[in-house]
């Protein structure tokens, strides 16, 4: 069965649909095939690749949640599903079969609780938590400020398990939504940073 990722964080703004996108065109461009379910009612992550020239966007199945019947018949390598900021029943349901929650953080204390109401939710949705790593990715990032070092420690400190590649804040990632591309050969950096952080959860994946 397919390995589904789910972006989850119960703020909105954090970079669910943006690292969602990006990580579909990267798994993409590794050869992978995969579904993208858009279960937010706002269609982004749906309506950017839906529009999308981009080769390695225009390969993937696109759904929206209400097409859906049954996540056993997708039957790509990978599944990622964006969500919306709230905790929703579909939500639950995803969140309960995932492989992998990504919960994407800007560098501010809510978002890092918004983070935290993921975990909380899991244990109410009686979702076994220890069973599906939740990981947490900083976006946005100035790599220079003294804050980002506090808040990967801080997160350490807590025991939350925190992608070691941070992406950066850089306006190709709002430029790339306008033009319905993923950053990949768009922007050398961030094509670094999102090719890093899909390996790494390659290898996170394959530890299970
Ligand atoms: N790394 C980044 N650098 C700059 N802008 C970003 C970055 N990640 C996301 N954004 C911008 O932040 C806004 C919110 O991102 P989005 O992915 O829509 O969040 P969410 O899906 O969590 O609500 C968008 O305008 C997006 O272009
Ligand atoms: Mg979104």
């Amino acid at each position: 069965m397919a390995k589904i990722i789910t972006f989850a964080n119960v703020k909105g703004g954090t970079g669910k649909s943006t690292l969602c996108v990006n990580l579909a065109a990267a798994l993409g461009s590794f050869g992978y095939t995969l579904s993208v379910i858009d279960a937010d009612q706002q269609n982004c992550a749906f309506d950017w690749i839906n529009a999308s020239n981009d080769q390695n966007l225009k390969k993937v199945d696109l759904y929206q949640h209400s097409e859906i019947q049954d996540l056993k018949k997708l039957t790509t390598d990978f599944v990622l599903v964006d969500t919306q900021g709230s905790l929703t029943r579909e939500m639950a349901d995803y969140l309960a079969v995932s492989s992998l929650i990504v919960t994407p953080c800007k560098v501010s204390r809510d978002d890092i609780v918004g983070q935290g109401w993921v975990e909380i939710f899991l244990k109410q949705m009686g979702i076994n938590a220890a069973l599906i790593p939740l990981l947490t990715v900083l976006n946005g990032v100035n790599k220079r400020s003294s804050i980002l070092f506090h808040i990967i420690a801080q997160l350490k400190k807590d025991g939350i398990l925190t992608a070691q590649t941070t992406i950066s804040q850089r306006v190709c990632f709002a430029e790339t939504n306008v033009n319905r591309v993923s950053v990949i050969g768009y922007n050398k950096i961030a094509t670094l940073e999102i090719n890093s952080l899909t390996e790494e959860i390659l290898s996170l994946l394959s530890k299970e």
